[in-house]
């Protein structure tokens, strides 16, 4: 794709996003008028609604001229300290992306202090906390004023614009102010999910090279207590680069305090609460967060400021059906995109009312989530297909105890979602009365790409099924030979081929490998490691990874960081991970492993490798299947199948595909009976 390089072009296609004069000269509607266009006049349509595009006619002109469709959403979405000059600047070929160029802003101005001005005693949180019934509401002043505070201690400790911050912690409050902390100072948060092990929490720190680290004494999950803060003692001291660590309190009890670290409550206590915001520009980084990839260790996708606070914003707003006064609950934790984008900045942007979910779907029992949305009337909903596939088993009683009349969006994300889980959704739970939305997107992308909203209204809405692209989101699918695939009924590779404000910019601290990974397979695209089928009508449909990626719960997992997690064991030379079917949690790992000769018993050295996959990366990844064999199946230039094992175990055998390459064909029946033995010994976990 050429280089682009455009100035706003806000006005330039009357009748779509009524760019005229006004303050500033750029009054314009942005998101309102799209919410408007794209679902037609309802209710007490506004004066002129007519006037605006239908969904069809902005969906081309996003795809035809993003600079002016992005750029007057952007004025109008955003409060700006200085206007951008150029709406968009990017070319895939070169990993060029540059959105809002010449632009400052601050994020946490954005989120917060906007709203104040207008209502200060909206309520931006609600703090679903483990402990049913103990919910604590949270306004935008209060939001706003412990912010400031933290970002206060943050900048007496020594952090400036620029620097790293680690945040481990549960959702709380307090990790959305920490996070918004970051952006009012300009500093760069990297959430770490609290499930990760010690390890795995220093090897990020290390990788961002972060100056504080942000934790809590005790977190509490499902009744359970979590020792946070011992995990994060344990990883600071692989830490050079940690100078401070900020202790807020979760529970009552005391911990261990050592040279580092510092209470965060008494900190913040003698701070101001009111913090002068610093002046970001658009591209400046606003978060980093580690994501799996099919090789190597996780990388540190990184996030700017304009364009992924638009796209989050708007893609809240449209995909739900977000209307102002409305409870917006999305269960994801915030060590994940999904709680960045649709926990904090998304909503937050929008002046919206975020619940933060800090329990499990079945804490205290399999009620849970339809309990908290009859007591906050949240509505929209959105989760993961793990938990509604685990839910619908424990009978519909459970939603039907409960009043769901809030609710008028059900979302689903994170994994492709079966269309029994998608039945129960639609039946049970939305009484067959909400729009459901499958949504697609990842990490690297910022925001929701495919989803059955926005569209025009009442469109259909087919089970189990993204569908839709979202505005600016050209979508390709390229055969095995790296052609785009025209026309219905075809499955080929997912990519994008034009760029959108939310995608990352970079992997921090290696360019290359961000160019590697996503625009090297198909050259001016990007590609987004996911196959998908389109149907004749022209929707899409996610089929799965199509790399050596797997998805545990909607937690995303390469195989190759099991492998060496297991690989570091002195009795095991080999290993190979692969993703086997899970009836809840969607895939689980699958590990084949070549044992020395002389190992002795082998049943030791496999508990061995469990516990040095919990160490090494998260209890998550432990492999539920461990299977012993004498060799791996390798192509003659050594590169191990792992399709060919992927097939043994999914019991298709007889359908092995090309097995030309193998360097010795006997293996396949060595595989199949070693495998067939542990399967007979019911060995789930053996
Ligand atoms: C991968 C991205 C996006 C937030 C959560 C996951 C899979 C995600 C769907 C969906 C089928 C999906 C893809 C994608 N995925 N949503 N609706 N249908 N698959 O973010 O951890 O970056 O993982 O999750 O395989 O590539 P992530």
């Amino acid at each position: 794709m050429a280089a682009r390089s455009l100035a706003c072009g806000f006005g330039r296609i009357p009748g779509i996003l009524q760019g005229r004069g006004g303050p500033r000269g750029w009054r314009l509607r942005g998101v309102s008028a799209l919410l408007r266009a794209a679902h037609g006049p309802r209710g007490s349509a506004p004066a002129g609604a007519a006037q605006y595009a239908s969904y069809p006619t902005l969906s081309e002109q996003a795809a035809r001229q993003p600079a002016a469709f992005w750029g007057p959403l952007a004025r109008d979405t955003l409060v700006w300290d200085t206007p951008y000059h150029t709406v968009l600047d990017c070319d895939l070929n070169s990993g060029k992306l540059g959105w809002f160029l010449g632009g400052q802003l601050n994020v946490s101005v954005n989120c917060l202090d906007q709203h104040v001005q207008k209502s200060p005693e909206s309520i931006a949180l609600i703090w679903e906390r483990d402990e049913p019934g103990t919910e604590v509401r949270i306004t935008y002043r209060e939001l706003l004023e412990t912010t400031c505070r933290l970002a206060n201690t943050l900048k007496r400790h020594g952090v400036h614009r620029g620097d790293r911050v680690a945040i481990y912690m549960s959702v709380s409050p307090l990790a959305v102010a920490a996070m918004l902390a970051c952006a009012r100072i300009g500093a760069v948060h990297t959430v770490i999910f609290a499930g990760f092990s010690a390890q795995s929490l220093a090897g990020r720190i290390n990788d961002a090279k972060c100056k504080v680290v942000i934790t809590f004494n005790q977190v509490l999950r499902g009744g359970r207590v979590v020792e946070l803060k011992k995990i994060v003692d344990e990883a600071v001291k692989l830490c050079p680069t940690v100078q401070h660590v900020l202790v807020a309190h979760r529970t009552d009890n005391k911990v261990h305090m050592g040279h580092l670290d510092i209470p965060l409550e008494q900190e913040m206590a003698k701070e101001d609460p009111v913090c002068a915001p610093e002046s970001m520009g658009s591209e400046d980084m606003l978060f980093l967060l580690y994501t799996s990839g099919s090789t190597g260790m996780p990388k540190g996708l990184v996030h700017t400021q304009a364009g992924y606070l638009l796209y989050s914003a708007v893609t809240h707003r449209l995909v739900f059906d977000y209307r102002p006064g409305d409870v917006f609950g999305c269960v994801a934790d915030i060590g994940w995109i999904t709680g960045h984008s649709y926990v904090v900045y998304g909503p937050l942007c929008n002046g919206a009312t975020s619940v933060l979910f800090e329990s499990t779907p079945v804490y205290p029992d399999a009620g849970r989530y339809w309990e908290t949305v009859q007591r906050l009337k949240i509505n929209q909903f959105y989760g993961a297909p793990t938990a509604f596939r685990l839910l619908l088993k424990y009978g519909d009683s459970w939603v039907r105890k409960y009043d769901r009349s809030s609710l008028r969006t059900l979302g689903s994300v994170g994994e492709p979602i079966n269309r029994e889980a998608w039945e129960w959704l639609h039946n049970v739970v939305g009484d067959r009365r909400c729009t459901l939305v499958d949504t697609w997107w990842q990490t690297e992308t910022g925001g929701i790409c495919i989803a059955p909203r926005p569209s025009e209204e009442g469109a259909e809405i087919l089970p189990a099924m993204a569908m839709r692209p979202f505005f600016g989101i050209v979508l390709a699918l390229m055969d095995e030979k790296g052609k785009v695939m025209e026309g219905g009924n075809v499955s080929g590779a997912l990519c994008i081929s034009q760029a959108w404000p939310g995608i990352a910019r970079t992997i921090y601290g290696d360019h290359q490998r961000f160019m590697e990974a996503y625009f090297k397979a198909y050259p001016g695209y990007y590609f987004t490691g996911d196959g998908a089928y389109r149907t004749e009508e022209g929707y899409y449909q996610i089929t799965g990874r199509m790399d050596d990626v797997i998805n545990i719960s909607g937690h995303r997992l390469g195989t190759a960081e099991v492998e060496d997690a297991m690989a570091s064991h002195p009795a095991v030379p080999e290993t190979a991970v692969i993703g086997y079917p899970h009836s809840i949690k969607g895939e689980v790992p699958f590990a084949f492993v070549v044992l020395k000769d002389d190992t002795g018993d082998s049943d030791v050295v496999i508990r061995e490798l469990r516990s040095n996959v919990a160490t090494k990366i998260a209890k998550y990844a432990v492999p539920d299947h461990i299977l012993v064999v004498k060799r791996l199946p390798k192509t003659r230039s050594g590169k191990v199948m792992r399709r060919l094992l992927r097939k043994i175990v999914t019991g298709k055998a007889e359908d092995l595909g090309d097995t030309t390459t193998l360097e010795d064909p006997s293996i396949i029946m060595e595989i199949l009976s070693a495998y067939q033995k542990h399967r007979d010994k019911g060995a789930s976990g053996q």
